[in-house]
């Protein structure tokens, strides 16, 4: 199998300093100046009814019971007024801010001509958009699969993986996160999302990250393909140690086995390259991205791969479908993403930004010893793990209280995640700085969560939903 070449994208080294109005984080307003209460009590009145109340429950007890109203640049606006800082991002989806001006035009101009499209035919936009991939992702991987969400590109590239090495064994990695559709949480990484579902997919193991003597151990001639994060995000933010993916790379090559690259947390720029595998000089034959393409807007994944695995695909182009996947609005708007963050710098921009935030993390780190084990992570997705794994949540609570919505990881309680959006500029990390002093110095001063006494008040539903009133007397039942 011929290697692909990595390359840096043009933009990826692209000067151009982006101004705050072009990076579309202009002035917000401290409070919302229409706040609506009651809208936000019933919104968590009816989502803990019809959804989830145990969510809510958590969600409260973290200081995030926040419904969000107005969303703009780095910023959100809970329906009560408060705002917020948003260093969550939806796991890093919103790399060109919330409803980035040129991002809500690209995609009122494109309502205005478009709708989905019918999947079934070829699209101006499908093409247009691949075309734009093929160009930024690392040299080699010229091939295109649309999706709407992660799970589904990750579902996509495994089936791929398969189908095109004629192999079933898929090896990924120990708290690793691709997803919870069916190829994707056959890899997870964390036995309690996949353990209530078995037996899921057959031939998935999975080894330690950043271990390549136990990948080798693992890779053998039935192996498809080993997934792995350059950067693990639900893991807790680590990055690959160095040597790692090259190991992995040269592993896989040995074996006959595809690498794939689950790019769809550290992609478009978020770790300060346009794609993390450049940090590690490593191409991927198959590489997923979903979440920011979608510009905060949309919902679209991809999987990117070789000419030479759409061999497999020639045969039958109507092997994997999907109805939505690469919509003409979703691309048409995915493509104004990808100009928007060529043009104004934005990869140049995060670097940078990560650089100012890092600094300032290790500074806390060195006066809060007693709370900060670590600070990690490239780019603007960098993690702080504390010395408890209590903290994480403890912190989402004071962090909140200092109008900053963070999230711990979700397969590493101690570790915080701060991913806001790569448009943040110098004033707003140095807001979240203080904002994390001082939320800190709360935390240790004991400052928590009341006892949630509205628990014993949550609406309750009835276990089995009553028959309507005219179900039992319909004709024909
Ligand atoms: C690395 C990674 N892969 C896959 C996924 C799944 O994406 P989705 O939730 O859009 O299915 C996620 C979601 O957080 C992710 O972080």
């Amino acid at each position: 199998m011929v290697r692909p070449e990595i390359r840096t994208s043009p933009a990826g080294a692209d000067p151009v300093r982006p101004s705050a109005g072009e990076l579309g984080s202009g002035s917000a307003p401290a409070s919302d100046p229409d706040p609506d209460p009651d809208a936000k009590r019933r919104a968590l009145d009816e989502f803990a009814t019809f959804l989830n109340p145990q969510k809510v429950r958590l969600l409260k007890a973290s200081g995030l019971d926040i419904v969000e109203g107005r969303r703009e640049g780095v910023w959100v606006w809970d329906l009560d007024g408060r705002r917020f800082l948003d260093c969550f991002s939806s796991a890093g989806s919103f790399n060109v801010g919330r409803r980035n001006p040129r991002i809500v035009k690209a995609a009122h101009d494109a309502l205005d001509r478009l709708d989905n499209g019918n999947f079934l035919l070829c699209s101006r936009e499908k093409a247009a958009l691949a075309a734009k991939l093929a160009e930024i992702t690392p040299a080699g991987l010229t091939c295109t699969m649309f999706g709407t969400g992660g799970g589904e590109a990750v579902d996509f590239a495994l089936k791929l993986a398969r189908g095109a090495t004629g192999r079933t064994k898929i090896v990924s990695c120990v708290n690793g996160y691709h997803g919870h559709t069916g190829f994707a949480l056959s890899a997870a990484g964390r036995d309690a999302f996949r353990a209530p579902f078995e037996p899921l997919m057959p031939g998935f193991v999975r080894v330690p990250f950043g271990d390549v003597a136990a990948a080798e151990a693992a890779i053998d001639a039935e192996t498809a393909a080993m997934i792995v994060e350059p950067v693990q995000g639900e893991g807790g933010i680590i990055v690959s140690p160095p040597g790692y993916l090259q190991g992995l790379r040269s592993v896989c090559d040995r074996a006959g086995a595809l690498l794939v690259l689950d790019e769809i947390q550290t992609g478009f720029g978020r770790t300060g390259r346009w794609f993390a595998s450049e940090h590690f000089g490593v191409a991927p034959d198959i590489m997923t991205v979903a979440k920011s393409l979608g510009g905060s807007v949309t919902s679209l994944s991809a999987a990117i791969f070789t000419e030479e695995l759409r061999e497999f695909l020639l045969p039958n182009p109507f092997i994997h479908l999907s109805t939505f996947g690469g919509s003409d609005l979703a691309c048409a708007i995915g493509l104004e993403v990808i100009a928007l963050i060529e043009e104004t710098g934005l990869v140049g921009h995060a670097e940078e930004m990560g650089a100012l935030l890092r600094d300032g993390l290790d500074d806390l780190a060195g006066r809060h010893a007693d709370v900060i084990a670590e600070v990690r992570g490239l780019g603007l997705m960098l993690g702080l793990r504390y010395r408890e794994d209590s903290m994480g949540s403890r912190m989402s609570y004071n962090l909140a209280r200092h109008g900053i919505l963070a999230i711990f990881s979700g397969n590493e309680p101690s570790v915080t995640r701060l991913m806001p959006p790569l448009v943040i500029t110098a004033a707003e990390v140095e807001y979240l700085l203080e904002a994390l002093d001082a939320a800190m110095s709360d935390m240790v001063a004991g400052v928590g969560p009341a006892d949630d006494g509205d628990q014993a008040r949550a609406p309750q539903r009835p276990r089995r939903r009553p028959p309507r009133r005219d179900e039992s007397s319909a004709p024909g039942r």
